[in-house]
């Protein structure tokens, strides 16, 4: 699609269905030698994990580029290994960029303003907590801005547009002279889940509201979706899987009709001016890792970019102040707020956090754990292992084994989950699935256990218990596992 239309789309996403858009999109940010018939072969064995023994390649969950000794203060925060000492040096430069607390414009240090007028967060790691999950606020002081509200209308035709008044996200910060659109409010609703050995789980349910909002009350017709800020490792190995190898596993309109279909997510790219797959974000809304960074740095901050020009950020035609505020644009960044220097340093930084090795892939209790997985069913969405693309260029990504435990598809996970809002080929029902690498260190990294989009599930077993939809079957299995069984589980996605 291109012309007007497709300016309105990319703000957020639609999905209106195309005559062109059907998959392969390609994969323009990659430059990969073409496997031979014989990679391919060698490749199906390595992925094809033993579902009861343990792998000797397993461990080590991003290959050659595994943290192999990451510090216990933060594990997530490690360079992929192998990096050369320039792209070391890039990593550290990348990070500094990642922490800093972006200031009002015009400012005297040109590459630090630039924040707002309205925002969520003045730096990417106040919600991506030692490059970590973020978590919902625990109550209404709770200065962790950890989740986002995402807002958006939709025609009867069924294209996407931002919320007309506030915007594609309520931002709960804003810089001097100018109000806050408003703050969220969470409620929790307690159910209970009893599991088969009499073991009850206790689950909350939550509804958001906009409180305080200085310009009233969202509109009835604005579809709102809550996310926290995911765990930032490995990114850079998802983005380098091929996409025809993550296309295998999709079956959108379950022809093999095992009540699971999982749907690839089709969205423009800013960077290549096409149609690409999705792979990052809760509902994987982005195709690259420097098109979520800029949009982060644009509607979490507040800064323009080549790809996202707005130095306001994300106010509305509506908000006037806002949109006419000065702004910390400068010549010699391009007259960008965030330079293409800087957005590529971050973009680095962002891909080349490394997964820590995995301690006791291999314990008795982990094995066992390992097998339950499989036959619950939970692998037919949280895909085991991959191969990425063999990049001449790129050396630390290029032909690892990977362990991510996502399909990178979307999957429709219930009522429960559901958020009732599109985002370009993703329904108001499907998630892609969480990658499950990492996931037993979170509550190391940032300080608690929040899983789930929007941090709801405050344990492993709540965020299986809410499960629904496609993955109903899987939930029920686990529900009706016996008490060694459900330990072993658990011990295994800790182990991960
Ligand atoms: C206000 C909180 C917040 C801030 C600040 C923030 N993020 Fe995020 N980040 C999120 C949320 C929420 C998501 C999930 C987005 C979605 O589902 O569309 C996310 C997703 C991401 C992802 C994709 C991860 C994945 O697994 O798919 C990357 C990469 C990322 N952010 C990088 C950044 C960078 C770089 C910055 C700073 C420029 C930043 N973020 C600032 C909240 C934040
Ligand atoms: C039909 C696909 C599907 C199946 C089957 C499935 N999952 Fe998931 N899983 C998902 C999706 C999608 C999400 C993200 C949902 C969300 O964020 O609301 C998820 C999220 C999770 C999370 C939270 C991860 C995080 O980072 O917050 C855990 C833990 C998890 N799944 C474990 C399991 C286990 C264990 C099983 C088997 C009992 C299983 N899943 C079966 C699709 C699936």
């Amino acid at each position: 699609m291109r012309g007007p239309l497709c300016l309105v789309l990319f703000i957020i996403g639609g999905h209106v269905a195309m005559a062109d858009d059907l998959p392969p999109w390609g994969e323009p940010h990659l430059a990969p030698i073409p496997r031979t018939e014989a990679e391919k072969l060698r490749i199906d064995a390595a992925v094809a994990s033993d579902l009861h023994k343990g792998s000797p390649y397993e461990s080590r969950s991003a290959g050659a580029a595994t943290a192999m000794s990451p510090p216990v203060h933060a594990p997530f925060s490690e360079p992929a290994s192998g990096l050369t000492a320039i792209q070391a040096l890039d990593f550290r430069l990348g990070e500094a960029l990642f922490e800093k607390l972006w200031v009002q414009g015009p400012a005297s240090t040109i590459s630090s303003d630039g924040l707002g007028p309205l925002y969520n967060a003045r730096a990417c790691s106040a919600c991506h907590i030692n490059d970590g999950r973020g978590h919902p606020p625990e109550d209404p002081n709770d200065p962790t801005p950890g989740l986002v509200l995402r807002l958006s209308q939709i025609t009867s035709d069924g294209l996407v547009y931002p919320d007309p008044l506030y915007g594609s996200q309520i931002q709960d910060r804003a810089i001097s002279g100018h109000l806050a659109e408003g703050s969220l409010r969470i409620d929790y609703e307690t159910q209970h889940v009893t599991m088969a050995d009499g073991l009850v789980v206790e689950l909350q349910a939550p509804t958001y509201t906009l409180a305080s909002s200085s310009q009233g009350p969202l509109n009835e017709l604005t579809m709102t979706s809550p996310r926290i800020a995911p765990q930032m490792i490995g990114l850079g190995l998802m983005e380098a899987i091929p996409e025809a190898d993550i296309l295998a596993n999709a079956d959108p309109v379950d022809t093999d009709k095992d009540g699971i279909s999982g749907r690839p997510n089709r969205v423009w790219s800013r960077e290549f001016d096409q149609w690409m797959l999705g792979r990052f974000g809760h509902k994987a809304g982005n195709p690259t890792i420097r098109q979520q960074t800029a949009d982060a740095a644009n509607g979490d901050i507040g800064l323009s970019s080549t790809l996202f020009p707005t130095p306001y950020g994300d106010c509305t035609a509506q908000q006037t102040n806002c949109r006419t505020a000065r702004n910390g644009n400068s010549a010699p960044q391009d007259n960008q707020e965030l330079g293409d220097t800087a957005l590529d340093l971050m973009a680095f930084y962002a891909g080349n956090l490394a997964v820590p090795v995995r301690a006791n892939a291999n314990d008795a209790q982990v094995l066992r754990g390992k097998s339950v997985f499989h036959s619950s069913g939970c692998a037919d969405c949280h895909q085991p292992a991959f191969v990425t693309h063999r990049l001449p260029d790129d050396p630390v990504r290029s032909f690892q084994l990977i362990w991510p435990f996502t399909d990178l598809l979307l999957h429709d996970m219930g009522d429960g989950l559901a958020d009732h809002r599109p985002e370009w080929h993703a329904t108001g029902r499907e998630w892609r699935t969480a990658p499950l690498w990492g996931l037993g260190r979170t509550e190391q990294v940032s300080g608690q256990k929040s899983f789930l989009h929007d941090g709801r599930a405050r344990t492993v077993l709540e965020a299986i218990m809410w499960h629904g939809g496609e993955a109903a079957t899987a939930r029920e299995n686990t529900r009706l596992l016996g008490s060694e069984d459900r330990a072993a589980l658990i011990a295994f996605l800790e182990s991960l």
